[in-house]
């Protein structure tokens, strides 16, 4: 897996371009283009019919990136949203201890102690992967990223480090604008912030990333009532234990053998193994790991990460933190609110459960796996699940003259109310199949002279590279067909040879 292969792709075909990049670039934030963009949307559009739209009780909210200090102090971010950082003495270039450990010697370290990490520097002789230079005591760094608000300096305020706090603060404006009952879920997705120390591997290490979170209230008597825990129960998922062993089990036996701590941590993580499959990312790719106690963040009591296999080693991408109440009491105990909702005629302060997907990660992660270096055919090209293509269709009239381009036109109008669909009429047919392979097109129509005599186009299949002619009227039909995978491409009209 060559990733800079897959990065200089996705510049030169509009997906992902570095921030600022006129200006030397701005370590640490990346924009999405105009087929990234159409992907995030996509994306996120799989994620709300997926994840949102089959739950009866859920509610989606877009709160201020911007926050009150007071809101994390309540949070524990301001003491405990830390990372150990190592400078170089002589060119004083920063690195994550922790991470910086991992590379050199392969020691899972996260979560130990500044001098603990000190110590395994001295002893393992790291040094600075730039220029050699002696390394500093480990210290702590907090990733809140602070502004000032209005003219006068010193009324900071902090760019939000999770969109969870959102939701939180909320909580009673939620449950009485909704007339809400246990249990329910509230979801957000945005832009979050985190001062990393060093910023890394393309997308996957930013300062600036897109969250979605889903925060889901339950009473804790109840842990396992989960409404539509049925349907994923028997789903079998792939969990990383804490000591290293890893095991295939379902949702409802890993809730049974107290892996997982609840039915409802049980449900996401079924749902999400079986929502990255469909964005094209293999199983062998996906597993789970129980975060050990020291790594596992401060608000929660267990931490299940959806990792996926990069190109790089295995990374988190969904991070599944069981946090109890601890948001809602310190939030109670900081601004004098209470937050207990009734439920069986008793006073509960509702426990949440807590899965967060990385947007840029899962971007990451459907180019690596949908990238294909094509020497057969001759150029790269990105296999990405159809319906997450930014474009669905290619329309291309065989030349330009003749009628033919005003009939390619007309197929072009009438597919663009419903779809993402590209007109390309310039360089030869090959060029333009070359051009829509790179970017994953997974369908393109060729209208030719047939088109005008016999009313017929050719679809060409980005997979397989096959075509076949079908009758004009039924294109549409067709077409949608194959894009839900309802029909097979060589059963949907007869194959030209
Ligand atoms: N809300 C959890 C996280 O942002 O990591």
């Amino acid at each position: 897996m060559d990733i800079e292969k897959v990065v200089n792709l996705a510049k030169r075909r509009g997906f992902i371009f570095p921030s600022s990049e006129i200006y030397g670039g701005l370590s640490g934030f990346y924009d999405y283009g105009p087929l990234g963009t159409i992907l995030k949307r996509k994306i996120t559009k799989s994620w709300y019919e997926f994840f949102v739209k089959p739950e009866e009780k859920i509610f989606e909210i877009e709160t201020s990136q911007i926050m009150h200090k007071k809101v994390w102090e309540a949070s524990g971010h301001l003491k405990d949203f830390i990372d150990p950082l190592t400078q170089c003495k002589k060119c004083h270039s920063n690195y994550r201890a922790d991470d910086l450990i991992q590379e050199k010697t392969g020691l899972l370290v996260e979560g130990l102690k500044p001098e603990e990490l000190t110590k395994i520097i001295h002893e393992k002789k790291i040094n600075c992967p730039r220029c050699s230079g002696e390394l500093s005591d480990v210290k702590i760094f907090n990733l809140m990223l602070a502004t000032d608000i209005g003219p006068v300096s010193g009324d900071t305020a902090y760019l939000r480090p999770e969109t969870a706090q959102g939701i939180f603060t909320n909580f009673k404006n939620i449950i009485s604008s909704m007339r809400a009952t246990l249990p329910f879920g509230v979801v957000q997705h945005g832009k979050s912030y985190r001062n990393e120390i060093s910023p890394r591997q393309w997308i996957m290490r930013l300062r600036e990333f897109n969250q979605i979170e889903i925060e889901m209230f339950f009473n804790p008597k109840k842990e396992n009532d989960v409404p539509n825990f049925k349907e994923f129960a028997k789903t079998k998922i792939k969990i990383l234990k804490q000591n290293g062993n890893p095991i295939d089990i379902s949702a409802e036996n890993a809730v049974k053998e107290k892996i997982i701590p609840n039915n409802f941590m049980a449900y996401f993580l079924a749902k999400e193994f079986l929502w990255y499959q469909q964005l094209g990312i293999p199983i062998e790719a996906l597993r789970f790991r129980h975060m050990g106690k020291h790594e596992t963040p401060h608000y929660s009591k267990g931490n299940f990460d959806l990792e996926i296999k990069f190109d790089f080693g295995w990374k988190e991408v969904v991070g599944n933190a069981y946090r109890t109440d601890f948001d809602l009491t310190t939030h109670q105990k900081y601004s004098g609110e209470t937050f207990a909702m009734v439920d069986d005629d008793e006073k509960v302060v509702p426990h949440v459960v807590e899965p967060s997907f990385g947007m840029p990660r899962t971007v990451y992660a459907i180019l690596l796996y949908a990238y294909r270096e094509g020497t057969d055919r001759g150029w790269e090209w990105l296999q990405i699940p159809p319906k997450l293509a930014p474009i669905s269709f290619g329309v291309f009239p065989l030349v330009n003259k003749d009628k033919i381009p005003e009939e390619a036109k007309k197929i072009y109008k009438t597919l663009k109310s419903n779809y993402e669909v590209l007109f390309d009429d310039s360089g030869s047919i090959g060029k333009r199949y070359a051009r829509a392979d790179e970017t994953g097109v997974p369908f393109c129509i060729t209208i030719d002279y047939d088109s005008l005599k016999k009313k017929t186009v050719t679809i060409r299949d980005r997979d397989s590279t096959k075509q076949i002619l079908v009758k004009t009227k039924d294109l549409e039909k067709i077409l949608q067909k194959l894009f839900s995978g309802e029909l097979k491409f060589e059963k949907a009209g007869k194959l030209v040879k």
